[in-house]
């Protein structure tokens, strides 16, 4: 049994804990420590590792003369496919700003303009220029702020390299989480009054993805089965550029910065796509400065037209920074340089960079309100775990930076408030963590990881049918059935990695199966939800959440929430006009 004895550390009940260590976990723990209560940062990798250290382009927050916050809540909510909750834009835009100088004031170095102003660069969708940024390892530095910010708070403990492998909710109210040290592959209760789940999103669960490998759904999984809905997992964000073979990212501010994309003809396709028409330079919310959705659905219709060029790493188009210079590159996306370099053996100042379409990011997730509470007693959600939602059926890029700070913020302090009245769970002995070992006789972890990743590509990419996506229902009830008798080669306690990534394996197949569950259930086209078989938006039949339900059998259960409009009634989404 996992309970620990009076005295030992994981024995005694901290305030909050807080699963997660990249910017929404973080930025939560110091609003939980400057409310005076402890708390304890668990993740399943050191901090600086967490995933939010390889986000490039910037984080979008007013600051500009001439820009307003109901700018930036339009934007959001036309890019959004009016599926963003209102009420949550509003207060979203108006925390930002003052986020992103909290940032600076803990010494965050935004890059800047001459006279020393922060800098803000154009990004897709928004009308201004409002993303602020740090050359392009804005993630990096940001997410360095945080932590070294931490580091300063005595309140503030962490278990790094621990997986939490079950909440422990009695009575509608969380208490705790069970949880593996991955150094000792030793299990125990963390009792907690309050949790957050901070754990990033889900793309592993596609084949082809900027997000890295630690990316898979954990705190969307642990929260589903314990009994909260999942909301709108059916929109799942596809990044026009990314690297063919790695899948990494090459960030949209390579466009801001006046890139160009070109078909096999060396022609700016999107002219052709109602985004607008070439200029000398980037027109705000036009051609390359479009939203990610539309963008990837243009690619599709350049494959579809056979211009598209074939690389062994699938159909490609090309971004075009040369005529940027070589000055400009270094500047501006330096990274940008040194990743075609190390990864594709190119240099984007002399030579074209093959591009496809790459799962990005997921804008579901746990269905939370505006403070990041579930509906479980004492349990969160803030960052791209939650669905609040800000991101409606497409998020805005470097909306999401932002996102994870005002909602890290906000849940962090929701949080404290709840566990300041709560009562102390009794540390009790809880049962033994079934978990994943050498005795099944079935097949590899990576086999199964691979026939998931690939069902779902197949049947919720960038476009979908009713037909595709009732197969993959049945592929991956199958894949659960094979995942039980798994075979695992390492019988060893200490790092484990094919345990944990057994347990992963789990955590994306539910996942995955609200993602088919909810695509099927909205019989229109939204965002990045595109079906071949229903191509209009219908509002009146599904301007409205999805929430997906763990049924009694494991499967999703879908229904619909209204989504909340405060000022900006359903509209068209115009681009490039
Ligand atoms: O392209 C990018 O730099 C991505 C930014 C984002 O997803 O917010």
């Amino acid at each position: 049994m996992v309970a620990r004895g009076a005295g030992d550390p994981l024995g005694r009940v901290v305030d909050v804990l807080i699963v997660g260590g990249g910017a929404a976990g973080l930025r939560a723990a110091i609003a939980v420590a400057e409310a005076g209560l402890e708390c304890t940062v668990l993740s399943k990798v050191y901090p600086m590792r967490s995933h939010t250290v390889s986000a490039e382009g910037g984080a979008a927050g007013v600051i500009g003369v001439g820009d307003t916050l109901d700018e930036h809540a339009y934007d959001t909510i036309s890019g959004g496919d009016w599926l963003c909750d209102q009420d949550a834009v509003e207060m979203f835009v108006r925390e930002a700003p003052r986020e992103l100088i909290q940032l600076e004031h803990w010494g965050c170095p935004w890059s800047r303009e001459p006279d020393g102003r922060v800098a803000v660069r154009p990004f897709g969708g928004m009308r201004q220029l409002r993303t602020w940024f740090a050359a392009d390892k804005t993630g990096f530095h940001l997410l360095h702020t945080l932590f070294q910010t931490t580091l300063k708070y005595p309140q503030i403990s962490r278990l790094d390299e621990w997986y939490v492998t079950r909440l422990l909710v009695e009575d509608g109210r969380i208490e705790g989480v069970v949880a593996i040290d991955i150094k000792t592959g030793e299990t125990a209760a963390v009792w907690a009054k309050a949790v957050i789940l901070a754990t990033g999103g889900g793309g592993k669960v596609f084949p082809f993805t900027t997000n890295a490998a630690i990316k898979t759904g954990d705190g969307m999984a642990l929260a589903y089965r314990a009994g909260a809905p999942l909301k709108d997992m059916e929109f799942v964000q596809y990044h026009p550029t990314g690297l063919p073979f790695t899948g990494i990212l090459i960030t949209e501010a390579a466009r801001a910065e006046g890139g160009w994309l070109v078909n096999k003809d060396g022609y700016r396709y999107l002219q052709d796509y109602d985004l607008g028409v070439p200029t000398d330079k980037p027109k705000l919310r036009s051609m390359e400065l479009g939203p990610r959705d539309r963008l990837s659905q243009a690619f599709v219709g350049e494959l579809d037209k056979g211009r598209t060029v074939e690389t062994p790493y699938g159909h490609v188009t090309f971004l075009d920074l040369r005529h940027l210079g070589e000055e400009r590159i270094e500047a501006r996306i330096p990274f940008v340089r040194e990743l075609c370099r190390s990864y594709q053996k190119l240099d984007p100042v002399t030579d074209l960079i093959p591009v496809r379409p790459v799962v990005h990011y997921m804008m579901g997730g746990v269905h939370t309100d505006i403070d990041g509470a579930t509906p479980i007693a004492g349990l969160y959600a803030a960052g791209e775990t939650a669905c609040v939602s800000i991101n409606g059926a497409n998020r805005l890029g470097s909306n999401s930076l932002p996102e994870c700070l005002v909602f890290g913020a906000r849940a962090g302090l929701a949080a404290a408030e709840y566990a300041g009245t709560a009562a102390k769970p009794a540390a009790r002995a809880v049962p033994d963590e079934p978990l994943p070992d050498g005795s099944g006789s079935g097949e590899r972890i990576a086999d199964l990881r691979t026939e998931m990743q690939r069902t779902l590509e197949d049947a919720a990419g960038i476009y979908r049918t009713g037909d595709d996506l009732e197969k993959a229902v049945g592929s991956l009830r199958d894949l659960r059935e094979r995942a039980k008798k798994a075979k695992l080669d390492d019988s060893s306690t200490s790092f484990n990695t094919e345990r944990i990534n057994a347990l992963e394996l789990g955590c994306m197949l539910d996942i995955a199966e609200t993602i088919v569950a909810s695509a099927l259930n909205r019989e229109e086209s939204r965002g990045a939800h595109q079906r071949s078989d229903f191509p209009k938006r219908d509002d009146e039949g599904f301007l409205a959440h999805s929430l997906a339900h763990q049924g009694p059998d494991g499967s999703p259960v879908v229904s619909l929430l209204p989504v909340t409009i405060t000022r900006w009634p359903p509209g068209e989404r115009v681009y490039g006009r």
